[in-house]
């Protein structure tokens, strides 16, 4: 049975549309009940006439047969994505009417002047001729030895040059981490608010992401009674995002000893995401997760994008550490996906090993006469100036994300308030529902702007917030 509103969407919503392709008057359509059956006869034509729609073909495939209009497949429709979303879009025009957009969207170092220690770059440059061909699929010999002899240094025990995949950044390798291991249904927990790569990338693969809360007022550490409530006998792994993606929390080592207990109890995969583990501020110390257990099987990523400002590399690694003796199929699954896209992108892989070797210069940027830790506090104080809003202090990477009062703030919708603030400011922002955030009140801003323009933009969002308070 068809209804007609399953079946408006194949004429662009168009009662008329529908009405002049069966035949009929536009009045006899708008005569039929949204959701109940439409007539019998009615429903055959339109069977008959879409070939290959079958019972069992998604309504939007059988569209394109009809129309020729070209669609994605269903298995987006619950892929959400909205750091770059309808917001950007917008944004992206308005810069092409001339408007000059400031982008605090995203983490991007280089946009903002923090550049790559020049040692790295020449040396790549030194040995770019040596890049042309395919690598081996888990990645360079002497990229994956750099990272083994860093897990050495950290504590990491128990990790193999076979242990480590280089991937086109972290990115890649949080999908392929997932896409090898998950049947459909299978649920991932993953904190709220998220960095969401991490929740799309659990639904293209069939699972289910599944948030566990992060307490504001802890901090932003996890809620760890909220965390187990929410384990089922569907649920495979924990990611935890350490230092924190959007908060900034940098997790105390007894939170992440919790988590391991969990995770060996439960027998869950924990996937650490420390690709902001040198970005810390204050003194706050990163554990790494592989240092915590041996028990459970822990996959941790890690990258050049963030801690040696090369986002544009597109490189990252994964290490496997932890139960590898009970992985074995599933490790056998990242492996067939490595070989698949072949290898990662070789360039990109020449910076590691003088990346992690020697002297780390974002320890500077994070020093107290830092840059970046200068624009953390003047946006964090600009911030807390504002009434209404408050915001936890961020002891690791790159974001703010203050809680705008919902008393003090009517927001019910916060997609449209930073696209509004986009539209009168100029300022580009990302609403916190677009981090899995359950509540239109909270705002991501990276600060990576030079301070005196930070406090400029800080201050556009206190003008523009004036027009919401009663
Ligand atoms: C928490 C987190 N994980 C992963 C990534 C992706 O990093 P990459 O540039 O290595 O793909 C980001 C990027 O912002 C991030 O914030």
């Amino acid at each position: 049975m068809l209804t007609l509103s399953e079946v408006l969407p194949l004429f662009e919503g168009k009662k008329s549309l529908l009405a002049e392709h069966l035949g009929i008057s536009r009045q006899a359509v708008s005569r039929w009940n949204t959701d109940a059956p439409i007539p019998e006869k009615h429903e055959l034509k339109l069977r008959h006439q879409i070939i290959g729609w079958d019972e069992n073909t998604p309504i939007e495939k059988s569209n394109s047969k009809l129309t020729g209009n070209i669609h994605s497949s269903s298995k987006l429709n619950n892929v959400n994505y909205e750091i770059r979303g309808p917001v950007l879009e917008e944004a992206y025009r308005l810069e092409e009417e001339g408007h000059r957009i400031t982008k605090l969207n995203i983490g991007n170092p280089g946009a903002f002047g923090f550049h790559a220690p020049e040692e790295i770059i020449q040396d790549v440059i030194y040995n770019l001729s040596s890049a042309e061909g395919y690598c081996e699929s888990r990645g360079l010999f002497s990229a994956r030895k750099a990272v083994m002899q860093e897990c050495q240094l950290r504590g990491i025990p128990n990790v193999g040059i076979n242990d480590i995949y280089m991937g086109n950044g972290v990115s890649e390798l949080i999908f392929m981490s997932l896409q090898a291991l998950l049947e459909n249904g299978d649920e991932i927990l993953i904190p709220a608010p998220d960095y969401p790569l991490w929740t799309a990338s659990t639904v293209l693969a069939g699972g289910r992401a599944v948030h566990y809360l992060c307490d504001e007022h802890q901090d932003w550490e996890p809620d760890l009674e909220d965390l187990e409530s929410k384990i089922t006998n569907r649920t495979r792994g924990i990611v935890v995002i350490n230092p924190n993606n959007p908060t900034g929390a940098v997790y105390s080592k007894e939170t992440l000893k919790r988590i391991a207990v969990l995770a060996e109890k439960y027998n869950l995969i924990v996937f650490a995401d420390e690709i902001y583990d040198k970005v810390l501020y204050d003194g706050a110390v990163h554990t790494p997760f592989a240092t915590i257990t041996g028990e459970c099987l822990v996959i941790s990523f890690g990258g050049l994008s963030k801690n040696y400002r090369l986002a544009g590399f597109r490189s990252g690694w994964l290490v496997v550490s932890g139960a590898k003796e009970k992985a074995k199929d599933y490790l056998e699954g990242i492996n067939i996906l490595a070989s698949m896209r072949l290898c990662a992108n070789v360039p990109g892989q020449l910076a590691v090993q003088t990346a992690l070797g020697g002297y780390q210069s974002i320890k500077d940027l994070v020093l107290p006469s830092g840059r970046l830790k200068q624009q953390r506090d003047v946006a964090w104080q600009a911030l807390n100036d504002i009434p209404g809003v408050s915001c936890v202090k961020p002891k690791g990477a790159l974001y703010l994300f203050p809680k705008l009062d919902p008393k003090i703030y009517l927001i019910d919708d916060d997609e449209k308030f930073v696209f509004d603030l986009l539209k009168s400011k100029q300022l580009l922002l990302v609403q916190g529902t677009a981090f899995n955030w359950p509540t239109p009140d909270h705002l991501r801003i990276v600060f990576l702007q030079q301070h005196e323009e930070l406090q400029l933009s800080i201050d556009k969002l206190g003008h523009f917030l004036k027009k919401y308070r009663p």
